[in-house]
């Protein structure tokens, strides 16, 4: 009930391990990754519970290295410069060496925080990535990307500093997806969901299919299906990072195919008071659910621009299926999203990039996208 899928890009190759009950093993990863390696520091995310992070931590300890442990509460605002130094700082009084590791266990905003760490300290030392969410299983953990957000004066720009930095291995224990809350593994699902409309064209061109028909077994997390969910996503992202590890290639493919729908999400989940459709508790709405609005929005898109036909309803029932919303209470007028997403191109100091499908399974990067079109998008995702 375990797998193994390669990541092989052009500064580094490693694993991703995927399976129940892989965390008490960590010390055998960290020995045949870092075998001179003398100390380990591990981040933990408040979410994750003493249950799954003690057994890792305690692999590590019988190994013989020593071992510093800190907590961190994972939201936007702590994926900060603040949370960054401190995990610096906590290293260096811990007398973290070259030779020695980070280990991060947690979501995707402890892994970027940690990756980050690692990837500037003592000019860059080897990290092991533990990812614990669905989000971050699939998509946060691997690839290298890592970093903090900024605060300016016009708002949070997500990501803002960062570096990439693969890790020397990624270990992925599903048993630790049973702690989420239903909302936040839903919530991973999305990205499953959007990898699905880009896998044709690396390699899993069946990955849609295979989800429709294992959508009970999705939801009840049984531990073959969850494996296999996170073996098919992982190694669609390996294929989209072996062919394109730093987001520079040219042309409508690449990197940028894995900011399908978060153009939209990126500017939804921003906004104040924005909440999913009959649930009032749920503002604000989670990066998971921004993703699934913002998937509607491309697919609608991409039928406005005549790139694709009949997919918008289509993509809708898959993610009405696996329990995702997929209209948005509480949305301002168009005007102000079409500002927000204007306003994160211009801290990037781009053009607005549109990833729109272009068939079942294919998507591709477009530019000059009439204002028209994105107007007519946004409204698939309000209420009627
Ligand atoms: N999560 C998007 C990427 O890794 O490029």
């Amino acid at each position: 009930m375990t797998a193994t899928v390669p990541v092989q890009t052009a500064s580094a190759s490693y694993d991703v391990s995927i399976g129940p009950g892989l965390l008490p093993n960590l010390g055998d990863v960290l020995k045949s990754h870092a075998p001179r390696a003398k100390r380990v520091f591990v981040v933990v995310d408040s979410g994750v519970p003493a249950a799954t992070a003690q057994p890792a931590c305690d692999a590590i300890k019988d190994l013989g290295y020593s071992c510093e442990a800190l907590t961190i509460t994972p939201t936007e605002q702590a994926k900060s410069a603040e949370s960054w130094y401190l995990i610096l700082r906590a290293a260096a009084e811990a007398l973290l060496d070259r030779g020695d590791l980070f280990v991060a266990i947690g979501g995707g905003i402890v892994g970027d925080l940690t990756g980050f760490a690692a990837a500037v300290y003592r000019r860059g030392v080897g990290i092991i990535q533990c990812p614990t969410t669905l989000l971050s299983m699939v998509d946060a953990s691997v690839g290298g990307k890592t970093g903090i957000n900024l605060g300016s004066s016009a708002g949070l720009l997500k990501n803002a500093v960062g570096a990439f930095h693969q890790p020397l291995a990624v270990v992925a224990d599903t048993a630790s997806l049973a702690s989420l809350s239903p909302r936040d593994y839903r919530s991973g699902l999305a990205e499953c969901v959007k990898h699905a409309m880009l896998s044709a064209d690396f390699g899993d061109s069946e990955l849609h299919t295979w989800m429709t028909h294992h959508e009970d077994q999705i939801l009840a997390q049984d531990a073959s299906t969850l494996t296999e969910l996170v073996r098919r996503n992982v190694a669609v992202k390996a294929q989209v990072v072996a062919d394109d590890e730093r987001e520079t290639a040219a042309g409508d493919m690449g990197r940028a195919l894995l900011n399908l729908g978060h153009t939209f999400a990126h500017a939804i989940e921003t906004l104040e008071g924005v909440s999913v459709e009959g649930a009032t508790e749920s503002c604000p709405i989670t990066h998971g659910e921004a993703v699934a609005l913002g998937l509607v929005c491309a697919s609608a898109l991409g039928e406005e621009l005549g790139h694709v036909a009949d997919l918008t309803d289509r993509v809708r029932e898959q993610l009405t299926n696996l329990g995702l919303p997929t209209v948005a209470q509480g949305l301002p007028d168009s005007d102000e999203i079409l500002a927000r997403m204007a306003h994160d191109k211009k801290a990037e100091a781009g053009q607005i990039r549109f990833i729109v499908p272009i068939a079942e399974g294919r998507c591709r990067v477009v530019k000059d996208v009439p204002e028209d079109a994105i107007r007519a998008a946004l409204n698939t995702i309000k209420p009627d």
